[in-house]
Protein backbone atom coordinates (compact mmCIF):
# COMPACT_ATOMS: atom_id res chain seq x y z
CA UNK A 1 0.00 0.00 0.00
CA UNK A 2 2.37 2.88 1.13
CA UNK A 3 5.77 1.83 0.27
CA UNK A 4 8.58 0.23 2.42
CA UNK A 5 5.59 0.27 5.21
CA UNK A 6 3.48 -2.35 7.32
CA UNK A 7 0.11 -0.12 6.76
CA UNK A 8 -1.81 -0.21 10.16
CA UNK A 9 -4.44 1.92 9.51
CA UNK A 10 -6.28 5.67 9.20
CA UNK A 11 -5.17 8.51 11.35
CA UNK A 12 -6.00 12.62 11.26
CA UNK A 13 -9.26 13.98 10.42
CA UNK A 14 -11.96 11.70 10.22
CA UNK A 15 -9.19 8.64 9.68
CA UNK A 16 -8.00 9.67 6.25
CA UNK A 17 -4.20 9.67 6.59
CA UNK A 18 -2.59 6.00 5.90
CA UNK A 19 -0.61 5.04 8.81
CA UNK A 20 1.78 2.51 8.78
CA UNK A 21 5.23 1.01 10.41
CA UNK A 22 8.23 1.66 8.57
CA UNK A 23 10.10 -1.65 7.36
CA UNK A 24 13.26 0.22 8.41
CA UNK A 25 12.42 1.49 11.86
CA UNK A 26 10.64 -1.94 12.98
CA UNK A 27 13.66 -3.48 13.91
CA UNK A 28 13.44 -0.56 17.09
CA UNK A 29 10.78 -2.77 18.56
CA UNK A 30 7.32 -1.69 19.50
CA UNK A 31 4.22 -2.22 22.30
CA UNK A 32 0.99 -2.95 22.11
CA UNK A 33 -0.97 -2.20 25.07
CA UNK A 34 -4.68 -1.64 26.00
CA UNK A 35 -7.43 -2.92 28.39
CA UNK A 36 -8.83 -6.59 27.77
CA UNK A 37 -11.45 -6.62 24.46
CA UNK A 38 -9.56 -3.29 23.13
CA UNK A 39 -8.02 -4.36 19.62
CA UNK A 40 -4.65 -5.58 20.67
CA UNK A 41 -4.45 -9.29 19.30
CA UNK A 42 -6.43 -8.26 15.79
CA UNK A 43 -3.71 -5.05 15.92
CA UNK A 44 -0.87 -8.38 16.37
CA UNK A 45 -2.85 -9.93 13.72
CA UNK A 46 -2.44 -7.13 11.11
CA UNK A 47 0.85 -6.30 11.94
CA UNK A 48 2.35 -10.08 11.09
CA UNK A 49 -0.49 -10.18 8.06
CA UNK A 50 1.72 -6.86 6.85
CA UNK A 51 5.37 -8.56 7.92
CA UNK A 52 4.47 -11.30 5.99
CA UNK A 53 3.59 -9.82 2.99
CA UNK A 54 6.61 -7.71 3.20
CA UNK A 55 8.57 -10.58 3.30
CA UNK A 56 9.51 -10.84 6.99
CA UNK A 57 9.22 -13.88 8.82
CA UNK A 58 7.25 -13.36 12.09
CA UNK A 59 7.18 -15.61 15.25
CA UNK A 60 4.59 -15.08 17.72
CA UNK A 61 2.93 -16.88 20.49
CA UNK A 62 -0.89 -18.00 20.58
CA UNK A 63 -1.96 -17.58 23.94
CA UNK A 64 -5.75 -17.86 23.54
CA UNK A 65 -5.78 -19.90 20.27
CA UNK A 66 -7.20 -16.90 18.11
CA UNK A 67 -4.50 -15.91 16.25
CA UNK A 68 -4.26 -19.58 14.15
CA UNK A 69 -6.76 -17.50 12.33
CA UNK A 70 -4.14 -16.22 10.13
CA UNK A 71 -3.63 -19.49 8.49
CA UNK A 72 -7.01 -18.97 6.84
CA UNK A 73 -8.72 -16.28 4.81
CA UNK A 74 -11.43 -14.03 6.06
CA UNK A 75 -14.94 -14.92 4.61
CA UNK A 76 -17.73 -12.87 2.92
CA UNK A 77 -20.09 -15.03 5.20
CA UNK A 78 -17.99 -14.13 8.63
CA UNK A 79 -20.65 -12.21 10.41
CA UNK A 80 -18.23 -8.99 10.88
CA UNK A 81 -17.70 -9.12 7.11
CA UNK A 82 -19.64 -6.19 6.77
CA UNK A 83 -17.99 -4.37 9.46
CA UNK A 84 -14.93 -5.07 8.27
CA UNK A 85 -15.77 -3.74 4.93
CA UNK A 86 -17.38 -0.45 6.38
CA UNK A 87 -14.05 0.01 8.65
CA UNK A 88 -12.10 -0.61 5.26
CA UNK A 89 -14.21 1.91 3.42
CA UNK A 90 -13.28 4.45 6.55
CA UNK A 91 -9.84 4.66 6.08
CA UNK A 92 -9.20 4.31 2.60
CA UNK A 93 -8.22 0.56 2.54
CA UNK A 94 -8.97 0.10 -1.23
CA UNK A 95 -7.33 -2.89 -1.98
CA UNK A 96 -8.66 -4.75 1.41
CA UNK A 97 -9.54 -8.32 0.22
CA UNK A 98 -9.37 -11.68 2.38
CA UNK A 99 -6.05 -13.97 2.59
CA UNK A 100 -4.39 -16.63 4.36
CA UNK A 101 -0.70 -16.43 5.06
CA UNK A 102 1.96 -19.42 5.23
CA UNK A 103 2.05 -20.32 8.96
CA UNK A 104 4.03 -23.06 10.62
CA UNK A 105 2.57 -24.18 13.60
CA UNK A 106 5.01 -24.92 16.95
CA UNK A 107 4.15 -26.19 20.09
CA UNK A 108 6.57 -27.10 22.97
CA UNK A 109 3.91 -30.02 24.01
CA UNK A 110 4.09 -31.33 20.02
CA UNK A 111 0.50 -31.58 19.58
CA UNK A 112 -0.64 -28.18 18.55
CA UNK A 113 2.33 -28.07 15.99
CA UNK A 114 5.98 -29.25 15.42
CA UNK A 115 7.63 -29.55 18.70
CA UNK A 116 9.80 -27.11 19.59
CA UNK A 117 13.11 -28.10 21.68
CA UNK A 118 16.17 -26.98 23.07
CA UNK A 119 18.87 -28.89 24.97
CA UNK A 120 19.71 -27.99 28.73
CA UNK A 121 22.78 -26.87 27.85
CA UNK A 122 21.63 -24.46 25.59
CA UNK A 123 19.22 -23.07 28.17
CA UNK A 124 22.28 -22.59 30.59
CA UNK A 125 22.32 -21.93 34.31
CA UNK A 126 20.32 -18.57 34.46
CA UNK A 127 17.85 -18.88 32.60
CA UNK A 128 17.18 -22.41 34.14
CA UNK A 129 17.84 -21.53 37.70
CA UNK A 130 14.74 -18.85 37.04
CA UNK A 131 12.84 -21.83 35.92
CA UNK A 132 13.55 -23.88 38.57
CA UNK A 133 12.97 -21.16 41.07
CA UNK A 134 16.46 -21.83 42.82
CA UNK A 135 17.38 -20.09 45.40
CA UNK A 136 21.04 -18.23 45.08
CA UNK A 137 22.68 -21.44 46.59
CA UNK A 138 20.90 -23.66 44.48
CA UNK A 139 22.09 -21.76 41.30
CA UNK A 140 25.04 -21.58 42.64
CA UNK A 141 25.30 -25.18 42.35
CA UNK A 142 23.49 -25.33 39.01
CA UNK A 143 26.54 -22.97 38.25
CA UNK A 144 29.46 -26.32 39.27
CA UNK A 145 27.67 -28.66 37.51
CA UNK A 146 27.17 -26.72 34.58
CA UNK A 147 30.53 -25.91 34.90
CA UNK A 148 32.20 -29.17 35.17
CA UNK A 149 30.39 -30.93 32.36
CA UNK A 150 31.59 -27.69 29.99
CA UNK A 151 34.72 -28.17 31.37
CA UNK A 152 34.62 -31.94 30.59
CA UNK A 153 32.88 -31.31 26.94
CA UNK A 154 29.77 -33.89 28.55
CA UNK A 155 26.33 -32.98 27.00
CA UNK A 156 23.24 -32.03 28.78
CA UNK A 157 20.59 -32.40 26.29
CA UNK A 158 17.82 -33.43 28.68
CA UNK A 159 16.68 -33.66 32.16
CA UNK A 160 17.67 -37.02 32.44
CA UNK A 161 21.33 -35.83 31.72
CA UNK A 162 20.81 -33.11 34.68
CA UNK A 163 19.19 -35.26 36.96
CA UNK A 164 22.23 -37.27 36.19
CA UNK A 165 24.99 -34.65 36.53
CA UNK A 166 23.41 -33.78 39.80
CA UNK A 167 23.34 -36.72 41.48
CA UNK A 168 26.89 -37.14 40.35
CA UNK A 169 27.40 -33.79 42.04
CA UNK A 170 25.96 -34.74 45.47
CA UNK A 171 28.22 -37.67 45.27
CA UNK A 172 30.87 -35.62 44.84
CA UNK A 173 30.30 -32.79 46.77
CA UNK A 174 33.37 -33.35 48.85
CA UNK A 175 35.41 -32.80 45.83
CA UNK A 176 33.68 -30.88 44.32
CA UNK A 177 33.40 -28.39 47.71
CA UNK A 178 37.39 -28.37 47.90
CA UNK A 179 37.66 -26.85 44.46
CA UNK A 180 34.46 -24.40 43.59
CA UNK A 181 32.62 -23.97 47.45
CA UNK A 182 30.37 -25.38 49.08
CA UNK A 183 27.86 -28.00 47.84
CA UNK A 184 25.29 -29.16 50.15
CA UNK A 185 23.34 -32.38 50.04
CA UNK A 186 20.18 -29.76 51.24
CA UNK A 187 20.81 -27.69 48.07
CA UNK A 188 21.58 -30.83 46.12
CA UNK A 189 18.16 -32.39 47.31
CA UNK A 190 16.33 -29.08 46.35
CA UNK A 191 17.20 -28.57 42.60
CA UNK A 192 16.19 -32.14 42.22
CA UNK A 193 12.88 -31.60 43.90
CA UNK A 194 12.65 -28.70 41.25
CA UNK A 195 13.52 -30.89 38.70
CA UNK A 196 10.62 -33.32 38.95
CA UNK A 197 8.17 -30.01 39.48
CA UNK A 198 9.59 -28.97 35.60
CA UNK A 199 9.03 -32.62 34.51
CA UNK A 200 5.40 -32.57 35.08
CA UNK A 201 5.24 -28.97 33.76
CA UNK A 202 5.80 -29.87 29.92
CA UNK A 203 10.05 -29.98 30.96
CA UNK A 204 10.89 -33.29 29.42
CA UNK A 205 9.19 -32.56 26.34
CA UNK A 206 10.81 -29.09 26.00
CA UNK A 207 14.20 -30.43 26.52
CA UNK A 208 16.37 -33.04 23.84
CA UNK A 209 16.99 -33.08 20.39
CA UNK A 210 16.48 -32.29 17.73
CA UNK A 211 16.29 -29.10 19.13
CA UNK A 212 14.98 -25.81 17.22
CA UNK A 213 17.44 -24.55 14.34
CA UNK A 214 16.68 -20.94 14.09
CA UNK A 215 16.73 -20.86 10.66
CA UNK A 216 13.72 -22.47 10.34
CA UNK A 217 11.87 -19.74 12.33
CA UNK A 218 13.41 -17.43 9.50
CA UNK A 219 11.61 -19.08 6.45
CA UNK A 220 10.02 -17.19 3.34
CA UNK A 221 7.92 -18.76 1.05
CA UNK A 222 8.33 -19.35 -2.60
CA UNK A 223 6.17 -16.34 -2.83
CA UNK A 224 8.40 -14.02 -1.08
CA UNK A 225 5.91 -13.64 1.82
CA UNK A 226 7.73 -14.26 5.53
CA UNK A 227 6.40 -17.40 7.45
CA UNK A 228 4.44 -16.42 10.00
CA UNK A 229 5.83 -18.84 13.18
CA UNK A 230 2.84 -19.54 15.42
CA UNK A 231 3.67 -20.70 19.04
CA UNK A 232 0.73 -22.38 21.04
CA UNK A 233 0.73 -21.23 24.16
CA UNK A 234 -2.77 -21.76 25.82
CA UNK A 235 -1.93 -24.77 28.00
CA UNK A 236 1.53 -23.65 28.03
CA UNK A 237 -0.24 -20.04 29.78
CA UNK A 238 -0.70 -22.68 32.91
CA UNK A 239 2.85 -22.91 33.46
CA UNK A 240 3.59 -19.17 33.09
CA UNK A 241 7.51 -19.63 33.98
CA UNK A 242 8.20 -22.28 31.39
CA UNK A 243 6.69 -20.07 28.77
CA UNK A 244 8.13 -16.68 29.60
CA UNK A 245 12.05 -18.70 30.03
CA UNK A 246 11.72 -20.62 26.55
CA UNK A 247 10.92 -17.13 24.88
CA UNK A 248 13.67 -15.65 26.68
CA UNK A 249 15.68 -18.15 25.43
CA UNK A 250 14.69 -17.88 21.88
CA UNK A 251 15.34 -14.23 22.17
CA UNK A 252 18.77 -14.83 23.50
CA UNK A 253 19.60 -17.52 20.77
CA UNK A 254 18.30 -15.14 17.78
CA UNK A 255 20.60 -12.67 19.65
CA UNK A 256 23.71 -15.00 19.95
CA UNK A 257 23.16 -16.73 16.56
CA UNK A 258 22.57 -14.05 13.86
CA UNK A 259 25.36 -11.69 12.38
CA UNK A 260 25.71 -8.01 12.79
CA UNK A 261 23.59 -6.20 10.11
CA UNK A 262 23.17 -2.87 11.27
CA UNK A 263 20.10 -1.46 10.01
CA UNK A 264 18.74 -3.46 7.55
CA UNK A 265 15.51 -2.24 5.09
CA UNK A 266 13.77 -4.69 6.83
CA UNK A 267 13.89 -6.30 9.81
CA UNK A 268 15.32 -10.63 9.65
CA UNK A 269 12.73 -11.74 11.53
CA UNK A 270 9.67 -9.73 14.33
CA UNK A 271 8.87 -11.07 17.65
CA UNK A 272 6.14 -10.78 19.43
CA UNK A 273 6.16 -11.16 22.84
CA UNK A 274 2.42 -11.74 23.79
CA UNK A 275 1.70 -11.25 27.59
CA UNK A 276 4.78 -9.77 28.07
CA UNK A 277 4.24 -8.96 32.33
CA UNK A 278 4.92 -12.51 32.50
CA UNK A 279 8.24 -12.12 31.98
CA UNK A 280 8.59 -9.57 34.45
CA UNK A 281 6.67 -10.59 37.23
CA UNK A 282 8.84 -10.84 39.78
CA UNK A 283 11.95 -11.26 37.77
CA UNK A 284 15.48 -10.53 39.60
CA UNK A 285 16.89 -7.17 39.26
CA UNK A 286 19.84 -9.24 37.13
CA UNK A 287 17.40 -10.92 34.48
CA UNK A 288 15.50 -7.97 33.55
CA UNK A 289 18.74 -5.96 33.14
CA UNK A 290 19.93 -8.88 30.59
CA UNK A 291 16.70 -8.74 28.55
CA UNK A 292 17.15 -5.06 28.52
CA UNK A 293 20.39 -6.01 26.94
CA UNK A 294 19.87 -8.36 24.44
CA UNK A 295 16.58 -6.15 23.25
CA UNK A 296 19.36 -3.04 23.11
CA UNK A 297 21.35 -5.37 20.85
CA UNK A 298 19.10 -7.65 19.21
CA UNK A 299 18.35 -4.62 16.88
CA UNK A 300 21.48 -4.60 15.02
CA UNK A 301 20.69 -8.24 14.31
CA UNK A 302 17.52 -7.21 12.57
CA UNK A 303 15.28 -8.41 15.09
CA UNK A 304 12.35 -6.58 16.19
CA UNK A 305 10.62 -6.93 19.04
CA UNK A 306 7.12 -6.29 20.14
CA UNK A 307 5.87 -6.93 23.66
CA UNK A 308 1.95 -7.18 24.27
CA UNK A 309 0.28 -5.93 27.49
CA UNK A 310 -2.40 -4.93 29.02
CA UNK A 311 -0.59 -1.84 30.69
CA UNK A 312 2.89 0.12 29.73
CA UNK A 313 3.66 -0.27 33.20
CA UNK A 314 4.22 -3.83 33.27
CA UNK A 315 6.97 -3.31 31.45
CA UNK A 316 10.22 -1.95 33.27
CA UNK A 317 10.77 1.50 32.55
CA UNK A 318 14.43 0.85 30.97
CA UNK A 319 12.78 -1.65 28.43
CA UNK A 320 10.00 0.40 27.82
CA UNK A 321 11.81 3.06 26.39
CA UNK A 322 13.45 0.83 23.94
CA UNK A 323 9.98 0.60 22.20
CA UNK A 324 10.35 2.58 19.32
CA UNK A 325 6.75 1.99 17.60
CA UNK A 326 3.77 2.55 20.09
CA UNK A 327 0.47 1.11 19.39
CA UNK A 328 -1.71 2.08 22.48
CA UNK A 329 -5.60 0.54 22.62
CA UNK A 330 -7.57 2.11 25.50
CA UNK A 331 -6.69 2.24 28.99
CA UNK A 332 -9.67 2.29 31.32
CA UNK A 333 -10.04 5.11 34.08
CA UNK A 334 -11.94 3.68 36.96
CA UNK A 335 -9.02 4.21 39.64
CA UNK A 336 -6.94 7.04 40.81
CA UNK A 337 -4.25 4.17 40.19
CA UNK A 338 -6.05 3.60 36.60
CA UNK A 339 -5.53 7.36 36.02
CA UNK A 340 -2.02 7.75 37.11
CA UNK A 341 -0.97 4.93 34.63
CA UNK A 342 -2.90 6.74 31.87
CA UNK A 343 -0.94 9.53 32.69
CA UNK A 344 2.39 8.04 32.51
CA UNK A 345 1.60 6.59 29.61
CA UNK A 346 0.59 9.26 27.76
CA UNK A 347 3.55 11.59 28.65
CA UNK A 348 6.05 9.20 26.50
CA UNK A 349 4.09 10.66 23.23
CA UNK A 350 4.96 13.28 21.38
CA UNK A 351 1.84 15.72 21.63
CA UNK A 352 -0.70 16.06 18.65
CA UNK A 353 -2.49 19.58 18.25
CA UNK A 354 -5.46 17.65 17.74
CA UNK A 355 -5.93 16.37 21.32
CA UNK A 356 -4.71 15.60 24.70
CA UNK A 357 -2.92 12.23 24.73
CA UNK A 358 -4.17 11.38 27.78
CA UNK A 359 -8.29 11.55 26.62
CA UNK A 360 -7.41 10.21 23.18
CA UNK A 361 -5.91 6.76 25.26
CA UNK A 362 -8.92 6.84 27.55
CA UNK A 363 -11.54 7.43 24.53
CA UNK A 364 -10.13 4.99 21.44
CA UNK A 365 -12.58 2.71 20.65
CA UNK A 366 -11.89 -0.78 20.20
CA UNK A 367 -9.80 -1.49 17.35
CA UNK A 368 -8.78 2.02 17.58
CA UNK A 369 -5.06 3.05 18.92
CA UNK A 370 -2.87 6.25 20.21
CA UNK A 371 0.10 5.32 17.88
CA UNK A 372 3.42 6.75 17.46
CA UNK A 373 6.05 5.16 14.79
CA UNK A 374 9.33 5.72 14.59
CA UNK A 375 9.76 8.18 11.24
CA UNK A 376 13.14 9.47 9.53
CA UNK A 377 16.29 9.02 11.53
CA UNK A 378 14.09 6.71 14.11
CA UNK A 379 12.59 9.78 15.51
CA UNK A 380 9.20 9.13 17.28
CA UNK A 381 6.65 10.47 15.20
CA UNK A 382 3.73 12.82 16.26
CA UNK A 383 0.97 10.96 18.02
CA UNK A 384 -1.68 9.62 16.35
CA UNK A 385 -5.75 8.52 16.67
CA UNK A 386 -5.30 5.51 14.61
CA UNK A 387 -8.45 3.32 13.49
CA UNK A 388 -6.02 -0.26 12.73
CA UNK A 389 -7.19 -1.89 9.49
CA UNK A 390 -9.35 -5.21 9.67
CA UNK A 391 -7.62 -8.25 9.25
CA UNK A 392 -7.21 -10.06 6.16
CA UNK A 393 -7.21 -13.38 7.42
CA UNK A 394 -9.90 -15.31 9.54
CA UNK A 395 -10.54 -13.62 12.94
CA UNK A 396 -10.34 -16.18 15.13
CA UNK A 397 -9.15 -19.81 15.45
CA UNK A 398 -9.04 -22.17 13.09
CA UNK A 399 -10.40 -25.85 13.34
CA UNK A 400 -8.75 -28.87 14.55
CA UNK A 401 -8.49 -30.33 10.99
CA UNK A 402 -7.40 -27.39 8.95
CA UNK A 403 -4.63 -27.05 11.92
CA UNK A 404 -3.70 -30.53 11.16
CA UNK A 405 -3.65 -29.79 7.32
CA UNK A 406 -1.59 -26.94 8.25
CA UNK A 407 1.05 -28.71 10.09
CA UNK A 408 1.65 -31.77 7.48
CA UNK A 409 2.22 -29.38 4.56
CA UNK A 410 4.90 -27.32 6.42
CA UNK A 411 8.35 -26.79 5.01
CA UNK A 412 9.36 -28.92 8.38
CA UNK A 413 7.04 -31.67 8.46
CA UNK A 414 8.56 -34.90 9.67
CA UNK A 415 12.03 -33.30 11.11
CA UNK A 416 10.99 -32.40 14.60
CA UNK A 417 8.20 -35.11 14.95
CA UNK A 418 10.88 -37.86 16.36
CA UNK A 419 13.04 -37.77 19.70
CA UNK A 420 16.16 -38.27 19.28
CA UNK A 421 18.40 -39.61 22.53
CA UNK A 422 22.02 -39.34 21.74
CA UNK A 423 25.16 -40.62 24.21
CA UNK A 424 25.16 -38.02 26.88
CA UNK A 425 25.31 -37.01 30.41
CA UNK A 426 23.23 -39.56 31.64
CA UNK A 427 24.34 -42.56 29.48
CA UNK A 428 27.97 -41.62 29.75
CA UNK A 429 27.39 -41.93 33.70
CA UNK A 430 25.27 -45.04 33.67
CA UNK A 431 27.37 -46.99 31.50
CA UNK A 432 30.75 -45.85 33.17
CA UNK A 433 29.11 -46.43 36.90
CA UNK A 434 28.23 -49.56 35.62
CA UNK A 435 31.30 -50.38 34.30
CA UNK A 436 33.69 -49.41 36.94
CA UNK A 437 31.09 -51.14 39.41
CA UNK A 438 31.48 -54.41 37.61
CA UNK A 439 35.41 -53.10 37.97
CA UNK A 440 35.45 -52.92 41.40
CA UNK A 441 33.60 -55.65 41.91
CA UNK A 442 35.56 -58.13 40.11
CA UNK A 443 38.37 -56.99 42.07
CA UNK A 444 36.53 -57.23 45.55
CA UNK A 445 35.64 -60.90 44.33
CA UNK A 446 39.19 -61.36 43.74
CA UNK A 447 40.59 -60.21 46.90
CA UNK A 448 37.93 -61.89 48.81
CA UNK A 449 39.18 -65.03 46.66
CA UNK A 450 42.70 -64.59 48.05
CA UNK A 451 41.67 -63.82 51.74
CA UNK A 452 39.61 -66.58 51.49
CA UNK A 453 42.32 -69.21 50.35
CA UNK A 454 44.68 -66.90 53.37
CA UNK A 455 42.49 -67.86 55.78
CA UNK A 456 41.98 -71.26 54.77
CA UNK A 457 45.35 -71.43 54.34
CA UNK A 458 46.38 -69.77 58.07
CA UNK A 459 43.41 -72.19 58.99
CA UNK A 460 45.15 -75.22 58.38
CA UNK A 461 41.93 -76.58 57.29
CA UNK A 462 40.39 -76.15 60.08
CA UNK A 463 36.85 -75.91 58.43
CA UNK A 464 35.60 -78.40 56.21
CA UNK A 465 32.26 -77.42 54.00
CA UNK A 466 30.73 -73.74 54.67
CA UNK A 467 32.78 -70.61 53.82
CA UNK A 468 32.84 -67.79 56.33
CA UNK A 469 30.05 -65.12 55.42
CA UNK A 470 31.34 -62.09 54.73
CA UNK A 471 31.09 -59.38 57.26
CA UNK A 472 28.72 -55.96 57.05
CA UNK A 473 32.53 -53.79 57.95
CA UNK A 474 33.91 -55.43 54.92
CA UNK A 475 30.91 -54.59 52.38
CA UNK A 476 30.84 -50.74 53.45
CA UNK A 477 34.70 -50.99 52.22
CA UNK A 478 33.37 -52.03 49.35
CA UNK A 479 31.03 -49.59 48.22
CA UNK A 480 33.46 -47.20 49.08
CA UNK A 481 35.65 -48.63 46.98
CA UNK A 482 33.23 -48.77 43.95
CA UNK A 483 32.36 -45.21 44.93
CA UNK A 484 35.73 -44.13 44.34
CA UNK A 485 36.30 -46.21 41.10
CA UNK A 486 33.26 -44.60 39.50
CA UNK A 487 34.48 -41.39 40.48
CA UNK A 488 37.96 -41.82 38.65
CA UNK A 489 36.33 -43.30 35.96
CA UNK A 490 33.90 -41.10 35.72
CA UNK A 491 36.16 -37.65 35.71
CA UNK A 492 38.70 -40.00 33.18
CA UNK A 493 35.56 -40.63 30.68
CA UNK A 494 34.41 -36.72 31.19
CA UNK A 495 38.28 -35.36 30.16
CA UNK A 496 38.22 -37.77 27.31
CA UNK A 497 35.02 -37.00 25.56
CA UNK A 498 34.64 -34.54 22.86
CA UNK A 499 31.70 -32.57 22.40
CA UNK A 500 30.44 -29.02 21.60
CA UNK A 501 30.54 -26.34 23.64
CA UNK A 502 27.98 -26.40 26.11
CA UNK A 503 27.39 -23.38 27.75
CA UNK A 504 26.85 -20.46 25.33
CA UNK A 505 24.57 -17.39 25.28
CA UNK A 506 24.32 -14.19 27.02
CA UNK A 507 22.03 -15.31 29.10
CA UNK A 508 24.11 -18.58 30.03
CA UNK A 509 27.48 -15.96 29.49
CA UNK A 510 26.10 -14.66 32.75
CA UNK A 511 27.50 -17.41 34.53
CA UNK A 512 30.56 -17.79 32.48
CA UNK A 513 31.83 -14.23 33.34
CA UNK A 514 31.55 -14.86 37.44
N1 LIG B 1 -8.64 -3.70 13.76
C1 LIG B 1 -9.84 -4.23 13.96
N2 LIG B 1 -10.71 -4.37 12.94
C2 LIG B 1 -11.90 -4.91 13.12
N3 LIG B 1 -12.35 -5.37 14.28
C3 LIG B 1 -11.55 -5.27 15.36
C4 LIG B 1 -10.25 -4.70 15.23
N4 LIG B 1 -9.68 -4.73 16.44
C5 LIG B 1 -10.55 -5.30 17.28
N5 LIG B 1 -11.69 -5.62 16.65
C6 LIG B 1 -12.87 -6.27 17.26
O1 LIG B 1 -12.73 -6.25 18.66
C7 LIG B 1 -12.68 -7.58 19.20
C8 LIG B 1 -11.69 -7.65 20.36
O2 LIG B 1 -10.38 -7.41 19.90
P1 LIG B 1 -9.13 -8.24 20.42
O3 LIG B 1 -9.45 -9.66 20.55
O4 LIG B 1 -8.00 -7.87 19.53
O5 LIG B 1 -8.94 -7.59 21.86
P2 LIG B 1 -7.75 -7.85 22.90
O6 LIG B 1 -7.27 -6.53 23.34
O7 LIG B 1 -6.77 -8.77 22.34
O8 LIG B 1 -8.53 -8.52 24.09
P3 LIG B 1 -7.95 -9.50 25.22
O9 LIG B 1 -7.19 -8.66 26.17
O10 LIG B 1 -9.20 -10.04 25.83
O11 LIG B 1 -7.12 -10.52 24.54
C9 LIG B 1 -12.30 -8.44 18.02
O12 LIG B 1 -12.78 -9.74 18.16
C10 LIG B 1 -12.97 -7.72 16.86
O13 LIG B 1 -14.33 -8.07 16.78
MG1 LIG C 1 -6.10 -10.65 22.91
Amino acid sequence: MVENMVFIGGGGVNYQDKQGLSLKYSNRHGLIAGATGTGKTVTLQILAEGFSAAGVPVFLSDVKGDLSGLAASGSPDFKLHDAFTSRAAKIGFTDYIYESYPVTFWDLFGKQGHPVRTTVAEMGPLLLSRLMQLSEAQEGIMNIAFRVADEESMPILDLKDLQALLIWVGENREDLSLRYGNVSTQSVGAIQRQLLVLENQGGTDLFGEPALELSDLMRTDVDGRGRINILAADKLMSSPRLYATFLLWLLSELFETLPEVGDPDKPKLVFFFDEAHLLFEDAPKALVDKVEQVARLIRSKGVGVYFITQNPDDVPEDILGQLGNRFQHALRAFTARDRKALKRAAETYRPNDRFETVDAIRDVGVGEAVTSMLEKKGVPGIVERTLIRPPSSQLGPIDAPTRAAVIAASPVAGHYEKKIDRRSAYEILASRAEKAARAAEEAETHAEQQSTAEREFNAGRRYSGSRVGRSTSKRAGTGERIGKAVTEAVIKELRGTTGRRLVRGILGGFFKGR
